[in-house]
Formats: structure tokens, C-alpha cells, sequence
């Protein structure tokens, strides 16, 4: 079976950025793309390749848990499930490390900026952390992998190391394809729309996260940083802070560049942003009504307990095929 596969870490509360870049998409997805099926985790073991508190993290997992669902992710079309209660993948992770090179490692950009910013010791995680998301991906073969602009390297290495270990050990894994948006694979900080919105920003006014008050959403909105210009016009190069705003009103809205500009043409910031505070607020608050109905349910439990089992079960047998390929263990 064709399959498509994605995750998130669950490294703070989800924000509109990911939720437009990602979730979003996930859910479109899961209706357009009838034969294939979905792998949806929350990466926990990529949280902690940075120190994180014990109370907090398995707060934010169950959060994120929640959140797919309150997004709109059908548990009867998608496999949701915790990446660590799947052993496989870090037992994959080791394999595929020893078909890779520290050299390539090494140029991920991720990887330095993080560990620039690091204060404290950089883990051995951090730097392997590619490794593990390819194991996510090639455990379940998944022919698309639907992610953000940012993750487009990770997803190169990838298909990098299955290419490799396909040359090596006669194909044994699908080469994944990365499933970028056309709009929204970015999604600025509303205080700097040089940099992309992130969950790790310190500045919590850069973003919007999907459990926000009315309130904070609304002023978020209306202290987002734009331009001396004033006019409602899409130019990402020379006007980041507008065309920002403007991404995220068409994603949530439906509408294209050139009606948000003709609906506000002669009109200024004050008007544009206050029609957007309430389209983000009213996209959320659904969303917002369903999580709460869900976070402390069995119903997520037992969404949780159906994904772990099917992820389980895929996983295990890709991985003993290539132990087995590799010659590890005892021949059966
Ligand atoms: P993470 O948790 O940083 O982000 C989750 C997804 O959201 C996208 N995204 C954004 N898209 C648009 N604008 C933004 N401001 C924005 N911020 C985040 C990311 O591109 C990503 O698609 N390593 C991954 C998680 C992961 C994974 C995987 C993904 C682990 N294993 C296997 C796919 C397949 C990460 O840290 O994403």
C-alpha cells in the first residue's frame, strides 16, 4: 500500500505556522489522496535532542496528540501515534547512522544553528537527529512526505541515505518525495518576517499558537510588525511583514492574492488586520472547542493506542528486513 507520512516535535504549544505549513495540509491530504494511507506522529524523540522538562514535554505531547485531531485529522483514515512508543525507530536511526557520514551530517543547517544557540553542551542527538527522521520516513516506505520549506534538506538526506542503502543492499526502501505547499511552507514571525514563525522563538509575540485567547490572537495580529507603506500589496521580497500577513489570509480564507488586494485597495493596515485577527480567530475557535473536548477523553487514548499498534506492526517488519539484510542476528 501507497503511503504518506509526517510528524511534528512537540517542542511547544502549536502555532500557526506549523499548523498552516503542516496540519493543514495533512488534512487536506487525507481526503484528496484516497489510496494512500496515513502515518501522523508527534516526534518526541526529536524533543529531547535539546534539554526539556520532564512535566512540560509530556504535557506538550498530549497536547500535539489532541491538537491533530481538534485540526481535523480523521483517525479512521490516519495512523496517529507517539514516535517513542515505537521502538523501531531509534533501533533504525543506529542503522541507518552507520550508512552515513559524518561530512553530511555536518552540513545540515539546522543542525548549526541550533547548536550555535546552544549554551549548554551540544548532544550527540542533535547532531544524529537526521538520521532519525529518515528512519521515521523509510520504516513505512512513505512515497510523500508532506512538510514545511524547512524541513526540504532534512528530507534531501534522506532520499540521500535510502539511495545509498538501496545501491548496498539491493532496494530496500521506497525513496521518499517531499509534499511542499506552494504557499504557506513559510510562515514568518509576526516581529521579524525575515525569520519563520517557530515554536522555539523566545519572543511569544511572534506567533499565534492554536490554543490562544480572542484576545492575544486579535493583538498579535495588530502589533505584527509591517511597513511605513501602508497599502495591502504582495511583495515577499521587498515587504515581508505584509506578505506575511497576506499568506496567512489566503490560506485561511481561500482567496488569492489579488482579491485580498482589490478588497483593500484604498484601505489601510488598521482594516486588513482586523479582518484577519477575526478569520484566524474564527478558524481557531472550533478547533479550539474540540480539543477541549478531547484532552483528557479515552478517545484520545484510544486513537493513540490503534496508531501505536498499526505503526507497530509496519515498523517491525521493515526493520527486521533490513537487520536481516544486513546480516545481523540469526538467520530464520
Ligand atoms: P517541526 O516540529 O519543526 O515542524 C513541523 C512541521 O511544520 C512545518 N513548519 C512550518 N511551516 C511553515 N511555516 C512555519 N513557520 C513552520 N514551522 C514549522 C515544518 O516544516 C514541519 O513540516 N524534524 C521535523 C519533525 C519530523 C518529521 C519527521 C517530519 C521528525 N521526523 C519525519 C516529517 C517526516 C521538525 O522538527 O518539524
Amino acid at each position: 500500500m501507497k503511503r504518506i507520512l509526517s510528524g511534528i516535535q512537540p517542542t511547544g504549544s502549536l502555532n500557526i505556522g506549523t499548523y498552516l505549513g503542516s496540519v493543514k495540509n495533512f488534512v487536506k491530504l487525507q481526503d484528496e489522496m484516497p489510496d494512500y494511507e496515513f502515518f501522523i506522529f508527534i516526534a518526541d524523540l526529536h524533543a529531547i535532542t535539546v534539554p526539556k522538562d520532564k512535566q512540560k514535554l509530556r504535557k506538550l505531547i498530549k497536547e500535539l496528540a489532541a491538537l491533530y485531531i481538534a485540526c481535523g485529522l480523521d483517525p479512521e483514515r490516519v495512523n496517529l501515534f507517539i514516535q517513542s512508543e515505537v521502538p523501531a525507530h531509534a533501533q533504525m536511526s543506529y542503522l541507518l547512522q552507520c550508512n552515513s557520514y559524518i561530512g553530511e551530517l555536518e552540513r545540515m543547517t539546522q543542525y548549526k544553528d541550533k547548536s550555535r544557540k546552544q549554551e549548554t553542551g551540544v548532544t550527540v542527538g542533535l547532531f544524529t537527529y537526521p538520521t532519525l527522521m529518515a528512519a521515521d520516513i523509510l520504516l513505512y516506505d512513505a512515497e510523500y512526505v508532506p512538510v514545511g520549506q524547512d524541513q526540504k534538506q532534512h528530507l534531501e538526506l534522506t532520499r540521500d541515505i535510502a539511495q545509498r542503502v538501496n545501491n548496498k543492499y539491493n532496494d530496500i526502501f521506497t525513496v521518499p518525495k517531499p509534499l511542499i505547499a506552494e504557499v504557506g511552507a513559510k510562515i514568518q514571525s509576526l516581529k521579524d518576517p525575515t525569520k519563520k514563525m517557530s515554536k522555539s522563538d523566545d519572543n511569544v509575540k511572534s506567533r499565534i499558537n492554536l490554543l490562544d485567547p480572542e484576545n492575544i490572537i486579535k493583538k498579535r495580529i495588530r502589533s505584527a510588525v509591517t511597513d511605513s507603506l501602508g497599502t495591502i500589496k504582495y511583495d515577499p521580497e521587498k515587504r515581508e511583514g505584509i506578505s506575511n500577513l497576506m499568506t496567512i489570509y489566503s490560506i485561511i480564507a481561500g482567496v488569492s492574492f489579488d482579491e485580498i488586494e482589490e478588497k483593500y485597495e484604498g484601505k489601510g493596515y488598521k482594516e486588513f488586520k482586523d479582518d484577519l485577527g477575526e478569520i484566524v480567530y474564527q478558524e481557531l475557535k472550533p478547533i479550539q472547542e474540540r480539543y477541549n473536548e478531547l484532552i483528557n477523553s479515552k478517545e484520545l487514548d484510544e486513537i493513540l493506542d490503534k496508531g501505536q499498534e498499526r505503526a507497530f506492526k509496519v515498523s517491525q517488519k521493515k526493520l527486521y528486513k533490513f537487520m536481516h539484510r544486513i546480516g545481523l542476528g540469526r538467520k530464520r
